[in-house]
């Protein structure tokens, strides 16, 4: 099927996934767009995409049409253990203290990934929390896992994998929870299969089905590498949604390049030494292993160590390993280098992001857009104290970027600094009185000053304490 789609129609069929799946399909993704709707089209039993559009916009769309929709509008990235950095701090700093809360206290523990694809999210959680808790059959523990693709869903509650899914795993992940089978794929062990329930749930829906309603009942939601495909509007709804079902204190955690998505959101942003996690409600943080917790008790005896970063054996050996991967790195000009930093903290790996940003300011020292990707890149890693550093030095090249003014402020803002802080919003404001509102900002991939002006006002009416 080759017929392509008016971009009228193009456009009205954006509109509507947008609406009723959430899904983002701006102008430049309308390739993506054309190329999933005649997939789907054939699916349906249409001969031309187009008669297809025009059928599905005349009526609301069913559920088994979302569900073909789905299939081949959505995109299944994912692997064990994907971005170890959140992995790590759930082991050494959400759940050692979660944990010890919880033993005495019905020891009952909920948990979300939402946008959970073939499963590889969920189970690594699953496995963590075994890990964890060798008496893990002692406790009340469910893993809710929901996506929107029913084929992902059924893949992963199949829970049989392909070596691609290990791609970034530690060697004994296959050795200890997975047993091979007879066509070289790799099994879960059953009793971290129970661990997880899957269902279908569209997260643009307006009402969740129980529990994961309005309940407060999640300790913990991972929303990992979904939001960047959704609209910016429909986050927001979603994130008001993980907030009202989060327990007091409840975390979410969302990849670094969605984190622009939280900044008008009631999550309070909590940076650990390798990224940040998202809180609901203000309570302390909760302390390192061995540490008195939040509720006063400590936890004895230490929990056996996933270790994700240093495996003891050495890894096997990789397919296709990522062009970042590749030492030394070839020489690239500003706006490649750029591109490549881009490209890895998209995919969370901010080592990589930060070695070809330092590459793109060696090309360029004075273009003030390097030392503010470097600043983002810096914030995400936990290292505010740098990344303040890299901003001013942005300011210093260019004192009317706007949005190294808006970051400065948020940033100092997290450190407390809130006088500070005022000053570098209010600086911020200034200058966005000279753009009109649905300027795109310099060096903001799509931020309008419109939008960051409500922001401010949003960091300003929430009190300037951080
Ligand atoms: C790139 S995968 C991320 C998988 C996993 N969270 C990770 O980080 O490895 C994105 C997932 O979001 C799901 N998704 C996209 N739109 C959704 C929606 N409206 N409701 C629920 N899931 C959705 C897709 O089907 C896909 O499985």
């Amino acid at each position: 099927m080759s017929s392509s789609i008016s971009p009228a129609l193009l456009s009205r069929l954006s509109a509507f996934v947008e609406a009723r799946m959430g899904l983002h399909f701006p102008a430049k993704r309308w390739p993506d767009l054309q190329r999933g709707i005649r997939t789907a089209a054939e699916e349906f039993g249409f001969e031309d995409a187009e008669s297809c559009v025009r059928w599905l916009l005349s009526a609301p769309l069913s559920r088994p049409q979302i569900e073909i929709l789905a299939g081949s509008l959505t995109v299944g990235e994912t692997y064990f253990f994907r971005d170890k950095k959140s992995f790590k701090t759930l082991e050494e700093h959400i759940l050692p203290p979660l944990i010890a809360a919880r033993r005495d206290t019905g020891r009952r523990l909920r948990f979300w990934s939402a946008g959970c694809c073939t499963g590889e999210e969920p189970y690594s959680l699953a496995i963590l929390l075994s890990r964890l808790l060798p008496d893990a059959r002692e406790w009340d523990i469910t893993i809710f896992a929901t996506d929107i693709n029913p084929r992902f869903l059924q893949k992963a509650a199949e829970g049989v994998f392909s070596q691609w899914s290990f791609r970034d795993a530690p060697p004994w992940l296959q050795e200890r929870y997975f047993t091979k089978t007879e066509a070289g794929r790799f099994a879960l062990l059953p009793q971290i299969k129970r661990m997880v329930a899957f269902s279908y749930l569209n997260l643009a829906e307006a009402a969740y089905p129980a529990p994961l309603n309005h309940a407060n009942v999640i300790d913990v939601i991972l929303c990992r590498n979904v939001l960047i495909y959704l609209a910016q509007e429909q986050s927001r709804k979603i994130l008001a949604h993980f907030y009202r079902s989060l327990q007091e204190g409840g975390w979410l955690s969302v990849s670094p390049a969605e984190a622009s998505h939280l900044l008008l959101s009631e999550f309070i942003p909590t940076p650990f030494p390798d990224t940040t996690f998202y809180r609901k409600g203000g309570l302390p943080l909760p302390p390192l292993i061995g540490a008195p917790t939040a509720v006063g008790e400590r936890i004895a005896p230490a929990p056996p160590r996933v270790s994700l970063q240093e495996p003891t054996s050495p890894k096997p050996s990789k397919p296709a390993p990522p062009a970042e991967a590749e030492a030394p790195p070839p020489p690239l000009g500003y706006a490649d280098a750029v591109q490549r930093a881009r490209d890895s903290a998209d995919q969370g790996r901010l080592a990589d992001a930060l070695k070809w940003c330092d590459q793109a300011i060696a090309a360029d020292r004075v273009k003030p857009g390097g030392h503010y990707l470097r600043a983002t890149i810096l914030q995400e890693q936990g290292d505010l104290d740098e990344a303040v550093r890299s901003l001013k030095r942005a300011l210093y090249l260019d004192h009317e970027f706007v949005l190294a003014h808006f970051a400065l402020g948020h940033l100092t803002r997290q450190q407390g600094k809130t006088k500070e802080s005022q000053k570098h919003l209010a600086n911020a404001l200034l200058l966005l009185r000279d753009y009109p509102p649905d300027d795109i900002l310099p060096e903001s991939d799509g931020m309008t000053a419109g939008r960051l002006s409500e922001i401010i006002a949003s960091l300003e009416d929430s009190g300037t304490a951080p």
